[in-house]
């Protein structure tokens, strides 16, 4: 039987044998009492990679975000996000229930906010009647942006509006390094426009869980505090801090073989008359369909797995488990169900032509 090829997401990606030896080996403590030394260690590098004076561990993307909110802003203030931001879409509310933050979104089709956008959002003033904005929350690389990817001056120049009008900046970098090995510029570059950054070890880096926060270090005390009452501290998870430094050694460097792959797909579709919703310079991409449903369904009985988005678009993933092989049977199983010019006419095409 052939192995199943599977786009969902990049967070499908499974633990590579060096990265289980490395787990396996792992020295390990309690962390809740600060005493996993591997936990500590990767700590230690995630700090020095964004060039932050504190990093935690913390176990998913989602309470990243959320603890980098609870720790600079106030319940009652609110926060600018792309309206297409996964805290936005994707974090169940956790925003308004969690951390009592209002939003105040921005709109763009990659999902990124320009300076001006976030100045237009700013409301700093004694008036009572008015929520304060305190932070703004930036994507990079965006998810539903099609893995888009800030420049530095762009990152800098959101970072300059936030300065001069006392507002904190937090980038969430679900995949952070896709954006660095896209752009080449470093984590720390970015970091260095924000006062917080997060990035996942989940993702395209291949760890089976893991997210890090990085920050000044009063801001990382307030973050500890957080993840204290969240349930987000763990116990001997240097298991887990072996496979996320593992990924930072060793995996990094794929990424770029995961773009390679996203734009070798998109070109032979596109080559076949087969649409495209966005750019997507990293891994990330949204094939247009009118019928994304059945889209999924018909890859599936391919063996290719892939999600419905909205209405008009199927996302399909690009990550470090998928090699040319599986890339040339996305590619096949794509053709035949949304080629154009592979379907005849009262088949119902699911394809949509762009110009
Ligand atoms: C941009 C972005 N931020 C945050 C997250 C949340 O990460 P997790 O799934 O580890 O909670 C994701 C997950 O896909 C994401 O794409």
């Amino acid at each position: 039987m052939q192995e199943i090829v599977d786009l969902r997401s990049d967070t499908v990606t499974r633990p590579s044998p060096g990265m289980r030896r490395a787990m396996a080996e792992a020295e390990v403590g309690d962390d809740v009492f600060g005493d996993d030394p591997t936990v500590r260690r990767l700590q230690d590098h995630a700090a020095a990679l964004t060039g932050k004076e504190a990093a935690l561990f913390l176990p998913r993307g989602t309470m990243a975000n959320l603890v980098a909110f609870l720790s600079q802003t106030r319940p009652g203030d609110a926060i600018i996000l792309s309206e297409m931001a996964h805290p936005v879409l994707y974090e169940g509310g956790n925003l308004a229930m969690v951390a009592g933050l209002m939003t105040r979104t921005v709109a763009d089709p990659l999902g990124k906010m320009s300076a001006e956008q976030v100045a237009e959002q700013i409301v700093r003033t004694n008036d009572p009647h008015h929520s304060q904005t305190t932070l703004a929350a930036l994507e990079n690389t965006t998810n539903r942006g099609g893995g888009a990817y800030y420049q530095y001056h762009e990152m800098e120049e959101v970072a300059q509006v936030c300065r001069s009008r006392g507002l904190r900046l937090h980038c969430d970098g679900a995949r952070l390094f896709n954006a660095c090995a896209a752009s080449n510029i470093e984590p720390e570059f970015y970091a260095r426009c924000c006062d917080t950054v997060s990035f996942c070890l989940s993702k395209g880096l291949g760890a089976p869980a893991g997210s890090m926060l990085a920050g000044a270090r009063d801001t990382m005390t307030r973050a500890l505090r957080f993840r204290k009452m969240l349930g987000g501290g763990m116990r001997q998870t240097g298991v887990l801090a072996a496979a996320g430094l593992y990924a930072l050694e060793n995996h990094v460097r794929d990424l770029d073989e995961d773009h390679r792959r996203a734009r070798d797909f998109r070109r032979a579709l596109e080559a076949e008359g087969v649409g495209f919703a966005l750019p997507s310079p990293t891994n990330i991409l949204y094939v247009e369909t009118n019928d994304p449903a059945r889209g999924i369904e018909e890859l599936s009985t391919r063996g290719v797995l892939a999600t419905a988005a909205g209405t008009d678009r199927i996302r399909a993933v690009f990550h470090r488990d998928i090699d040319d092989a599986g890339l040339n049977r996305a590619v096949e199983a794509f053709k035949e169900v949304l080629a154009p010019r592979r379907q005849s006419p009262n088949e119902g095409a699911t394809g949509k032509m762009t110009s």
